[in-house]
């Protein structure tokens, strides 16, 4: 069995750090999003994943993924060549998947609990198609299965306006060989209204046809990074679930450090409260100052007399003088923020789609 992952998309809902960053690659809980998925599809023994990307994407895909060695899995990039649908994802990587089943997981969702007892199913009762599903009270803008006694699939609704039931399809889609059918012949698939290939589009093909689709439930915790908000709320949760009070570098005696932190290597701490859960990147300087709970700090950021919590701090981000808190903030790569009491104004410079709240 093989698996895709997709991290192609404009990740417009993410704006402004979307500009120079896909959106797949943005730190949370302090590890760029894509590193979940890869560990999650490792962890379910899986070690073929083929990455697929849109044009413009492939060299900071490789910069920063590699071959998959460090996760113990081997990577193949497909180029998607344009971001037309998620089941058209799945249609470029047919000659590479060579006849095998495949799981296709998508980039951005986060499947906190694993998916090995899914992929186990799967293989065990071979149908030609499964889809997860989960509880979710806003299934009107999520795909929506619909499904018989036996949890076959009947129907499968890409955003339907009265759902009937609160259960939703996550990124989390399996499939055979039979699922290429869909694509070919006088019959096959069509885009939709958007011009897209949709995802449900494949499985009610099958299920037309005559072929065996499950649905499963995922009855572990699934996050769904969207927008800015749930984009904190995720740092929350990871940093809740996976942070261990681990130093690689000592803070100094003048410091205190309090709950669950985790410390990069080379970090210089000084005379400093920390309060965590925190996760603080390599390299990182603070001094004079207090981070609070639900804090990502990311490599290479520079923090003084500041106090800054439940924030996501990107790439070498340079925080000093501020006399009020930070607070549920997100600041992307190389920004600077500073304060400076002799000024009697606020000097902005900020890129477009910024948002400042003084
Ligand atoms: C896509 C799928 C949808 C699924 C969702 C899960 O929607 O089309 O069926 O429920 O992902 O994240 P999108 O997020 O692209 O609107």
């Amino acid at each position: 069995m093989k698996a895709i992952i997709p991290i192609g998309g404009r990740g417009t809902r993410m704006r402004p750090v979307t500009f120079t960053a896909n959106k797949h690659f943005i730190p949370v809980g302090n590890k760029p999003l894509i590193f979940y998925p890869v560990e999650t599809i490792a962890q379910a023994g899986i070690t073929e994943i083929a990455i697929t990307y849109n044009p413009g994407q492939i060299d900071y895909a490789k910069e920063k993924l590699g071959d998959g060695s460090r996760w113990g899995v081997k990577f193949t990039f497909i180029e998607q060549p344009e971001p037309i649908g998620l089941a058209n994802v799945v249609e470029v990587c047919e000659k590479w998947l060579r006849n095998d089943p495949f799981v296709y997981h998508l980039g951005d969702n986060i499947f906190v609990d694993g998916i090995a007892d899914i992929v186990n199913y799967f293989e065990k009762e071979k149908p030609d198609g499964l889809v997860t599903m989960l509880h979710h009270a806003e299934n009107k803008r999520m795909g929506v299965p619909y499904f018989d006694k036996n949890n076959r699939l009947i129907k499968y609704v890409e955003k339907p306006t009265q759902p009937p039931h609160d259960f939703a399809v996550p990124g989390l889609y399996f499939g055979n060989k039979n699922f290429f059918k869909a694509f070919k012949g006088k019959g096959r698939i069509r885009p939709s209204k958007r011009g897209e290939l949709e995802i449900p589009s494949p499985y009610q093909w099958l299920i037309d046809h005559k072929f065996r689709v499950d649905v499963i439930e995922y009855t572990g915790v699934w996050l769904d990074p969207g927008k800015f908000n749930d984009w904190l709320e995720t740092n929350q949760h990871l940093l809740d679930r996976m942070i261990v009070k681990r130093f690689e570098s000592e803070p100094d005696t003048d410091s205190k450090i309090e709950g669950r932190v985790q410390i990069g290597l080379d970090c210089k701490i000084t005379k400093s409260i920390i309060r965590g859960p925190v996760s603080i990147g390599d390299n990182v300087i603070i001094e004079n100052s207090f981070i609070g709970p639900y804090t990502s700090i990311y490599d290479n950021c520079r923090i003084t007399a500041c106090h800054i919590e439940n924030s996501v701090l990107m790439e070498a981000v340079l925080f000093k003088d501020l006399d009020k808190p930070v607070d549920s903030s997100i600041i992307g790569p190389h920004s600077e923020i500073t304060g400076d009491d002799s000024q009697t104004y606020h000097q902005l410079f900020i890129g477009e789609m910024g948002k400042v709240s003084l």
